[in-house]
């Protein structure tokens, strides 16, 4: 587990590349190379890239199970996310979490720039009173299917073709944003839409923030397809992070961790139980 120590110069190097600096800020020799390989991927420029992002507890859930989803993660873990936002150019949640948790998905915890606001609302349920809708922040793109009636908004509304099972491409909505210049996306929740993206295969890192509270039962941040057997899980190469209330795990998803080599003691362990 690799200790991360966020430093004023590292910061304004992560939003020097952000910006797409001609010369981006300078780092000494000593910058913390653990911190720097946890943020760099978001906030360089080269290519496009989608990080999904979930907070939970130490049983992997997100809320109660009657939606208290505030406070999940301490307050190492709310930095972590608003660094994530800021490095980002759009972000992204399915109207569940408008609903649950009306969000306004500034950058408040660290200094930069909030990144433009998307919500996923494909049959057009936003509640009308939402906060993002009416708090003069960044621009909120709606994603809405092409067959919902036309409704008037103040705020642009991207109209996509219906799939046939009913939603809508994470891949036409990410097609969507990169017209738009938005090419580095935050996928902040919930389980629905991060799932939808990462069973699209469009998840370039997945960073789950776990904070030292045991909830109990509630609903978890992630929520795909059904497998049978454990050989067809994920093993996505994680690398884990110690913020400091919370810990990070970085998984690449690019990247299928292969098989660990298993440890003498382990060897020992299962040589017995055979024996
Ligand atoms: N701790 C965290 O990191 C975190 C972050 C965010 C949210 N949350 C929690 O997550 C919960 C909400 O999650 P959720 O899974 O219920 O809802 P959600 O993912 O926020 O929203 C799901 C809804 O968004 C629409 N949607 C999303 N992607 C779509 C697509 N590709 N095509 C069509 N429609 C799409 C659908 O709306 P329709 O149903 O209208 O079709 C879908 O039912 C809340 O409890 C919230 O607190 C936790």
């Amino acid at each position: 587990m690799r200790p991360v120590k966020m430093t004023e110069e590292l910061w304004q190097h992560l939003l020097s590349l952000r910006e797409r600096a001609a010369r981006p800020v300078v780092l000494s020799a000593d910058i913390d190379a653990a911190c720097l390989s946890l943020y760099q991927p978001v906030a360089q420029r080269d290519r496009p890239f989608v990080l999904a992002q979930v907070g939970q507890s130490l049983d992997g859930r997100v809320a109660t199970p009657t939606g208290d989803a505030q406070d999940v993660s301490g307050c190492d873990g709310i930095a972590h996310l608003h660094r994530s936002r800021a490095l980002a150019d759009a972000v992204v949640i399915g109207v569940g979490t408008v609903v649950a948790d009306d969000p306004s998905l500034s950058v408040r915890a660290v200094r930069g720039k909030s990144p433009v606001r998307v919500v996923v609302d494909c049959n057009g349920r936003m509640p009308e009173q939402a906060k993002l809708l009416h708090d003069g922040g960044m621009p909120v793109l709606i994603m809405q299917a092409d067959d919902v009636p036309r409704r008037k908004s103040a705020h642009e509304v991207v109209r996509l073709p219906r799939q046939a099972d009913g939603g809508l491409s994470p891949r036409d909505i990410l097609a969507a944003l990169a017209a738009r210049d938005l090419a580095t996306v935050l996928v902040e929740g919930g389980a629905n839409t991060i799932s939808r993206f990462m069973d699209a295969g469009l998840v370039d890192r997945l960073h789950i923030s776990v904070s030292p509270i045991i909830i109990g039962s509630g609903p978890s941040g992630i929520r795909l397809a059904p497998i049978d057997r454990l050989s067809e899980a994920r093993r996505p190469e994680v690398q884990i992070y110690n913020i400091g209330t919370d810990i990070v795990f970085d998984c690449n998803l690019r990247v299928e961790a292969g098989r660990k080599a298993i440890s003498p003691e382990c060897e020992n362990v299962l040589m017995a139980d055979t024996a």
